[in-house]
């Protein structure tokens, strides 16, 4: 199939964005490792992110971005300290957190934890976790002040039902803990996440660094494809340096996907400027998806915000394009593939351009084109002949 795709849009001023939030952090999108998609809640132990750290560093993610190391939902103790405080489940993080913290330090890395701005975290609803009083309400400083001791650089803070069950407004309830850590001496980007239920795309700006645009993405083709094409719509709320749109953790090496569409996923995440959290065992990576994660040339569109996040510029019956410019007049592009059948998807793009193809890693002439597997993606860089 023969597509015309206008680029008109992409050469626009894009629209003036609400500040981001003032601290200074994720001035790219961030990239780590997060505990939930590859163990979920009962599998989480010290152990597990120890060996994760160790993965990262070891096999070259951390060196390729992957520097943030997010510790999940089912950290928890089922009750805090009798001083209020929040402590770890001592069963199976019998070290502590800010051990864990630490150790994660040494290996160059990160450190990212989770909480709840209600009274219930979603494991408690979601995974009968059996724990209680154990979200952020009313303790919201003292947890800040226990995360900023015990060495956090990243908080995951997750709604869960917090309007139905206490009765919170996000944003206030999200602006709370914000204005908690910036009153703390240490750096914590912050990453909120609602779903997308309240169109955060349209309010976070200045109150987190990240904010989610869906619901979970689970290992599945159509959970993939579903989330992208949801993506659609809020890709024109475009981020900006320190306020991401998120269209939730990387599925790649879960569940039913193969490799071609852990690459297509991939691939549109990195037009997206998505956060890029891996969610799968980093020590028993295949070869292909060790390949797709650690690209460093997807990595690098991804880290790269020009003017405005990738767009879906065409879609149709088996087929999408997508694409954002790139610095140095140049545009980022994924060719998708969804149907079920292999098919040639082609963009005329006009310009004169020299095109690369960053998962062939080679130049490809001129032809915004590729023949492609079912579900399979191009993610091709364009540069200006
Ligand atoms: C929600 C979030 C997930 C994860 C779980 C933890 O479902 O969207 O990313 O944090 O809660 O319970």
């Amino acid at each position: 199939m023969l597509l015309l795709v206008v680029l008109a849009w992409l050469l626009s001023v894009p629209v003036a964005a609400a500040p981001a939030l003032a601290n200074g952090l994720a001035t790219t999108p961030p990239m780590g490792w997060n505990s939930w998609n590859q163990v979920r809640c009962y599998d989480l132990t010290e152990d597990v992110v120890k060996k994760a750290a160790d993965a990262l560093a070891d096999d070259g993610l951390r060196d390729a971005g992957y520097r943030y190391v997010v510790v999940d939902d089912c950290w928890q103790a089922p009750a805090r300290a009798a001083d209020g405080s929040l402590q770890a489940d001592p069963a199976r993080f019998p070290h502590g957190i800010a051990d864990l913290a630490d150790y994660v330090h040494s290996r160059g890395l990160l450190f990212g934890i989770y909480a709840v701005p209600g009274s219930r975290t979603c494991a408690m609803a979601n995974d009968a976790y059996p724990a209680a009083g154990i979200g952020s309400l009313g303790h919201e400083r003292q947890d800040a002040e226990t995360f900023d001791r015990w060495g956090v650089d990243y908080l995951k803070y997750d709604w869960c039902n917090a309007d139905t069950v206490d009765g919170l407004d996000r944003r206030a309830a999200f602006e709370k803990m914000r204005d908690e850590l910036a009153a703390l001496p240490r750096p914590i980007v912050y990453a909120i996440s609602e779903y997308g239920v309240s169109s955060p795309w349209t309010w976070a700006r200045p109150v987190a660094n990240l904010w989610r645009t869906t619901y979970d993405l689970i290992p599945t083709w159509d959970s993939v494809l579903a989330t992208i094409d949801q993506q659609a719509a809020v890709a024109v709320h475009s981020g900006a340096p320190g306020g991401w749109n998120d269209p939730d953790m990387l599925q790649v090496g879960n569940g039913t996907l193969t490799a071609d569409e852990a690459r297509a996923h991939f691939s549109v995440w990195a037009v997206l400027n998505a956060p890029l959290f891996a969610g799968t065992d980093p020590a028993k990576l295949s070869d292909d998806d060790l390949a797709t994660l650690g690209n460093p040339e997807a990595i690098a569109v991804d880290q790269d915000f020009a003017s405005g996040q990738g767009r879906q510029l065409t879609a149709g019956p088996g087929y999408q394009v997508w694409g954002k410019p790139l610095t140095g007049g140049g545009f980022a592009v994924v060719l998708l593939n969804t149907g079920t059948t292999t098919a040639t998807v082609s963009a005329t793009v006009p310009g004169a351009w020299n095109v690369r193809d960053l998962w062939a890693h080679r130049d490809v002439g001129t032809a915004v084109s590729a023949s492609l597997r079912p579900h399979a993606a191009a993610l091709l860089k364009l540069t200006p002949r």
